[in-house]
């Protein structure tokens, strides 16, 4: 008897060590003590033709693996095995409680251009040693079709597997549900808290939020109650960041107050202190000052880039068509942001401060 339960139980460990990863390991949703671990498993495929026998198409049926851990302790790093292979295996670090020194990383539009976007991904691991990583939206060409996540998985696979990922909703998402799927998120809108610092990330891909413009205009003002009340009980955070797609500002000549919503949310950055706004959307690198916050379009991570050739006048620091990634060094009452390129350039440099 004891012979057939170890039979078993070594058909149960090679059935699940035969399984294929297709997308992480990675953490999601770090908040305080609690993560979890994902991982998305192939498992089998399906074929598409407009006649029968001619196969055009072929895309794999994922289906999204989690756990959740509670009860860690700040500030540690934690090790996690989700197979017993290689592929299987990461790891990541709990947020501080107090105002230890972090790092993290903000980079986005992703989607096409795989080669470059891999160059990215390298040069984020050489150049930077991120706590976590904001992703600010459009990981892939179109978030509907399931042949492209474990590419973008792929590409990013060594990056995930060592630290917590936060993105933001793209447009090319589409608001699919495998987004919601795979990285755990349970509402487009979404905070948390790293040591003294603050995160809110938004929602500003309004065109795929609902189907018609009365529920699109419901869901904008849930959102905007929802970002007003979460600055609100932010206001002793040492600093406050929003990330989100569409830039409120932008120097690309074609889409200048392209994104009004976002523009028209300004006002709540000042009355409540935001310390700094990371966008995506524009396939290049923006740096605007204006009223004491930086506002930064970090979209170079890999679509094809967008002109900069009408940088709005008084408040633009730097405006440059460049693929790049931006690393913050929080360190107490200062931290450091840089823009880094992928041959490790440093494009633009400057200091944030914590709030008094
Ligand atoms: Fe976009």
């Amino acid at each position: 008897m004891k012979r057939i339960v170890g039979l078993l139980a070594a058909a149960v460990c090679l059935a699940q060590a035969a399984e294929k990863i297709a997308g992480g390991p990675m953490v999601v949703n770090l908040k305080g003590r609690s993560a979890t671990v994902v991982w998305v498993v192939e498992q089998g495929s399906a074929k598409l033709g407009t006649t029968p026998g001619a196969i055009d198409k072929s895309a794999p049926a994922l289906e999204v693996r989690q756990t959740s851990f509670s009860g860690l302790a700040p500030g540690k790093t934690y090790y996690y095995d989700v197979d017993g292979s290689d592929a299987g295996k990461g790891s990541f670090k709990t947020p501080p409680s107090g105002a230890e020194p972090f790092e993290f990383v903000v980079f986005g539009d992703t989607r096409t251009r795989h080669d470059v976007h891999r160059r990215v991904i390298a040069s984020i691991l050489k150049y930077s040693e991120p706590e976590f990583v904001l992703h600010s939206g459009d990981l892939v060409s179109d978030g509907y079709d399931s042949a492209q996540w474990p590419v973008f998985f792929d590409i990013e696979r060594e990056l995930l597997r060592k630290i917590a990922f936060y993105p933001a909703l793209g447009n090319h998402e589409r608001n699919n549900r495998q987004f919601y799927d795979f990285f755990q998120v349970g509402t487009p809108y979404y905070s948390f808290d790293w040591g003294t610092a603050h995160f809110i990330v938004l929602n500003s891909d309004l065109g795929n939020a609902a189907s018609t413009p009365s529920a699109k205009e419901a869901f904008w003002q849930a959102q905007k109650t929802w970002f007003e009340e979460d600055l609100k009980a932010s206001q002793k955070a040492s600093y406050r960041f929003v990330i989100a797609h569409h830039p409120p500002m932008t120097a690309v000549s074609r889409r200048q107050a392209g994104n009004p919503e976002m523009a028209a949310l300004l006002p709540l950055f000042d009355k409540y202190k935001v310390t700094a706004g990371f966008f995506g959307h524009d396939h290049n690198y923006q740096h605007y000052l204006k009223d004491g916050i930086h506002y930064v379009v970090s979209g170079g991570g890999g679509a094809p880039l967008y002109d900069v050739a009408n940088p709005p006048a008084g408040i633009t620091v730097k405006a440059t068509s460049v693929e790049h990634f931006c690393r913050i060094r929080m360190n107490g009452d200062t931290a450091k942001v840089a823009a880094i390129g992928v041959d490790g350039a440093v494009l633009d440099e400057f200091e944030l401060h914590a709030s008094k």
